[in-house]
């Protein structure tokens, strides 16, 4: 079965009542080409709104991050049920900047991935290298490591979406080049084909997310690797209904 274009827009923590109401109206009202399928991403206090606001079926909501546990004395953290009590389907999980900023690793991203899946929501699990391990030579190493231990973890690839994003094109202005993007991608494939089945490989959606705007989107739409993209700072502004039609 051919693989569904996927766009998930990442907010950050970004935004208000005001401004999600605007990006969600703007998805509902926009002319969306039929097969994409897109996931708007805003901080957890707002979920519940942003999912009450959604009237197209092609839209739906998701966390930026969750616990794995299902409750308890976790002060601050998002349970995955809760998640699913606002209405949201998916969850982005090893984001670079939860590694970086907030200290989560391989085998923590793989526990809440697990957990995630196990509970019924889908999981757009990111991966991808830093400028030092690019300039090391080091990226497909980086990626497989990555991957490994969501691979030990996960059971079932159904709702697994994997997001590959350089870390040293995240906010830069500098994406990677759709041929760069291709390549690691079509790695990301035959390492998922090598380590779990053809057939995973085959229908895991591989984004790209890294300063991907509504002028580069349609640089990668020949990219057969290339099944969709992670937005951060395009996805609060009109400019990402141009990304989730860069197919057409
Ligand atoms: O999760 C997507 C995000 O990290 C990419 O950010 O602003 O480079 O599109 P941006």
């Amino acid at each position: 079965m051919a693989r569904t274009f996927f766009v998930g827009g990442n907010f950050k923590l970004n935004g208000n009542k005001q401004s999600i109401k605007e990006i969600v109206e703007r998805m509902n009202e926009a002319p969306l080409a039929k097969d994409v399928e897109v996931v708007l991403c805003p901080p957890a206090p707002y979920l519940d709104y942003a999912t009450s606001l959604v009237t197209k079926s092609q839209v739906s909501i998701g966390a930026q991050n969750a616990y794995f546990k299902a409750a308890g004395a976790f002060t601050g953290e998002n349970s995955v049920e809760q998640i699913k009590d606002c209405g949201a389907k998916w969850v982005i999980l090893g984001h670079s900047e939860r590694r970086t900023l907030f200290g989560e690793d391989d085998k923590l991203i793989a526990e809440k991935t697990k957990f995630a899946l196990d509970q019924g929501l889908g999981v757009i699990l990111c991966i991808g290298e830093t400028l030092e391990e690019k300039k090391a030579g080091s990226t497909l190493k980086v990626v497989e490591t990555q991957l490994d231990a969501a691979i030990e973890q996960i059971k079932d690839w159904t709702n697994v979406v994997v997001a590959y994003e350089p870390v040293w094109a995240i906010g830069t202005g500098l994406a990677a080049t759709p041929e760069d993007a291709q390549d690691i991608h079509a790695h990301i494939r035959e390492y998922l084909a090598k380590k779990v089945s053809a057939e995973v490989a085959e229908q895991t959606r591989i984004l790209y997310g890294g300063s991907a705007n509504g002028s580069n989107a349609v640089t990668f739409k020949d990219k057969k690797d290339v099944d969709g993209f992670l937005v951060g700072g395009a996805s609060l502004k009109p400019e990402f209904v141009d990304i989730c039609n860069s197919r057409n």
